[in-house]
């Protein structure tokens, strides 16, 4: 993007007697130090000025601030304090409205609460998401919200991180008035409104607050329950329960927290797990032009294509799905009309459009019945031949300039891509279930896949609201070969006398959403495995139970063979079972980035974060093992390789990590494109 970095970010503006101030810093006005000094300059130079009656703040492209500036996390804050700044507005003699369009978050919502009237741009969205970064709002937002919401209405929206829409902002009071003008001539008109009275100004910081102590003890027994794991949850609940104190006392409680927050490794996990969903789209292929698309067809209507046609038409796509049997349409049918109904459930789709949306899916026994479709998801059998003979016949039915994709998650796109005469057009889209929830799109590229296809991927991932990451051409893309090492990892320790339960438990305590033994139970993300445990319908839990139990014969069958193998029981404690599980994970990762599977240690976290559940927390399994270190793991690999040493082996990567220093943190830098390295 071309824009000239010295030019200012605050700009002041006179008409009249009022005085506008703008902020300019593009993309999303994040409130960075240049930001912070600028608004200071203008407030000083107006509070000078004996002409000026009234202020009016806002902001220049798609939206006000949007926040603090997360790249200047970790850093130490340099002035002027955002609260400062804010009390500084607070206190101003003159009024000061501002005018709040676009994602008005974090410091952004904070600094219009320091403002004596807030007037939101139809489709304004606001929100203190701090939490969802390891952090609370540390400007003031834990002391304000609750002043002029409430403080249930606060609990709510800051231990939630939620966007809150216009209509609930001004019913809660959190805006005075909606209005549908740009930006610079509401700042005008609403000024004008505030000095002829018709819109009236108050400071927040005097408003009186109904203390309630039975919600914030409900609420602080609910986060330790629910986020056992996480500190920045408690710690917003004590600061808004400061806010019944006179304001400057509760600011102190609140930077505390703030702080304590920030030099945690949470908070760096969570803001890497952010910038993770960024940073995929970073892709050699970016400036190829997507190809448009503008219908869907899907072939196979299982669990996972029912998933990836509800997503495509929840995504507002007309859906064409394609399977042998007219029974196996109807099941197909069902499933994706009872994932519409939970959709609504979740409030992803508005009940009067269900069944709109459901119109636009059209069923064939057929394949030719996909010649209209743009974008074309193969999500049959994963059996190399089935989908042999599948792409060799859409090769004639598809239109041309078609996309084929396959959903595989371990076989090569390129044996799939060479039975048609346009390799260019085939690449692998591997969604995971459930698909119509699960963020992850594993975009795979083959050898000879074209550029504006591997674009128009991840155009279409973006448009289905997922996170797509580009996957080199190897035994697995990049989550599936993961976790299958993890898990032989989980089973070893099995083997070993270490109960299933007992390993699912430990790493559900490390914050993974679900052990392994359990998810494979209900999702087969292990095909060997999944496959032999449908055929014979035993797992290791009973999944009749609710919540589910080990299952006993399993159980038993894993202990007879350990005595017959003369293996005697054995219990790791939890610390080891996370250990090992996650040093085989971060081995994997590790050969992963070093073959060039994935483009950066990013990337992988991205995939496990999105797709598998891992703790986001923690940032994703390489961006954990920085927090370990090379040496450490390295070291864990060679104590382990003892026992057995064909599977425990030291990638080459690791050990000139080791050796030289390195850390997977560097390595994400150093693949960065060079024009981005150089502009942040
Ligand atoms: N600081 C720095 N960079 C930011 C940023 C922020 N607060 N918010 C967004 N960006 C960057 C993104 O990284 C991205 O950069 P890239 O183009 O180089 O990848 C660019 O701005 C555009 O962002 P998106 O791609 O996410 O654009 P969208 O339009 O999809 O979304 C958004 C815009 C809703 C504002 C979304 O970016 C977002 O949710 N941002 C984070 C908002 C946030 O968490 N604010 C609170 C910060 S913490 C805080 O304020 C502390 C305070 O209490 C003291």
């Amino acid at each position: 993007m071309a824009m000239n970095a010295n030019a200012p970010k605050v700009e002041i503006e006179r008409v009249g007697d009022i005085a506008l101030i703008r902020i300019d810093n593009p993309p999303v006005n994040a409130m960075s130090e240049r930001v912070r000094q600028g608004l200071e300059a203008a407030l000083i130079a107006l509070a000078a000025d004996p002409s000026v009656r009234a202020l009016a703040l806002y902001g220049a492209g798609r939206t006000f601030v949007a926040g603090a500036d997360i790249r200047e996390f970790g850093k130490p804050l340099a002035p002027p304090d955002p609260n400062d700044l804010i009390g500084r507005i607070e206190n101003f003699a003159v009024p000061v409205v501002s005018i709040l369009h676009g994602t008005v978050l974090g410091g952004g919502l904070e600094l219009a609460l320091g403002t004596h009237a807030r007037v939101g741009v139809e489709g304004v969205q606001v929100g203190l998401p701090e939490v969802l970064l390891g952090l609370l709002p540390g400007a003031g937002g834990t002391q304000r919200l609750p002043r002029v919401a409430g403080v249930a209405a606060a609990l709510d929206i800051i231990l939630s991180g939620r966007k809150v829409s216009d209509r609930e902002a001004l019913s809660l009071g959190i805006i005075d008035r909606l209005v549908r003008d740009a930006p610079r001539d509401a700042a005008i008109a609403m000024a004008k409104s505030v000095l002829d009275g018709s819109l009236s100004t108050r400071r927040v910081k005097d408003l009186h607050i109904k203390p309630e102590n039975a919600l914030i003890e409900q609420a602080a027994e609910e986060v330790k329950r629910r986020q056992p794991n996480l500190v920045s949850p408690l710690r917003c609940i004590e600061a808004i329960a400061a806010s019944t104190r006179p304001l400057s006392e509760g600011l102190i409680a609140e930077r505390k927290a703030f702080l304590d927050c920030m030099n945690t490794t949470q908070r760096a996990g969570l803001v890497h797990a952010f910038f993770a969903e960024r940073a995929v789209t970073d892709i050699p292929e970016k400036t190829a032009i997507p190809r448009p698309v503008a219908a869907i067809g899907v072939i196979g209507a299982g669990t996972m294509g029912s998933g990836i046609a509800t997503s495509a038409l929840l995504a507002g796509f007309p859906v064409a799905l394609v399977e042998t049997s007219d029974e196996a349409l109807r099941r197909g049918f069902e499933t994706i009309s009872a994932n519409l109904d939970g959709a609504v459930r979740r409030g992803q789709l508005a009940a009067d459009l269900r069944d709109r949306t459901l119109g636009m899916l059209s069923l064939s026994a057929e394949l030719v019945d996909l010649d209209r479709a743009d974008f074309i998801v193969e999500a049959a059998f994963e059996n190399l031949d089935v989908k042999k003979s599948i792409f060799a016949a859409l090769d004639v039915i598809a239109k041309p300039g078609a996309i084929m994709a396959s959903s595989t998650s371990f076989l090569n796109i390129d044996d799939i891509a060479a039975v048609t005469a346009r390799a260019t057009d085939v690449i692998g889209a591997h969604f995971l279930p459930p698909a119509e929830l699960t963020r992850l799109l594993e975009i795979g590229v083959g050898t000879r896949t074209a550029p504006e296809v591997v674009a128009t991927a991840f155009a279409l991932a973006k448009r289905l609201g997922k996170v797509g990451v580009r996957a080199g051409m190897g035994d697995g893309f990049i989550g599936s070969r993961i976790v299958r090492q993890s898990f032989r990892a989980a089973e070893r320790m099995m083997i070993d006398g270490t109960r299933p339960s007992q390993i699912d438990q430990a790493l559900e305590r490390f914050g993974f959403a679900m052990g392994p033994f359990r998810s494979l139970g209900l999702s087969g993300r292990n095909p060997d495995q999944a496959g032999r445990e449908r055929k014979t319908g035993q797992g290791f839990y009973d999944h009749s139970q609710d919540p589910i139990v080990p299952y006993k014969p399993a159980l038993q069958i894993i202990e007879e063979e350990g005595e017959k193998a003369g293996i005697p029981p054995h219990s790791f404690t939890d610390e080891e079972i996370v250990s090992r599980y996650m040093t085989a994970m971060i081995s994997e990762a590790a050969r992963v980035v070093e073959n060039g599977i994935a483009l950066r240690p990013i990337d992988v976290d991205a995939v496990l974060l999105f797709g598998y559940g891992f703790p986001r927390f923690r940032g994703g399994p390489l961006h954990y093992a920085d927090t370990l270190g090379p040496t450490e793991i390295l070291n864990r690999i060679e104590r382990y390789a003892v026992e057995d040493s064909g599977f425990w082996q030291v990638p080459d990567l690791l050990r000139r990590m080791a050796e030289r220093n390195g850390t997977f943190a560097k390595l994400n830098e150093m693949r960065q494109a060079p024009a981005e390295r150089h502009s942040g």
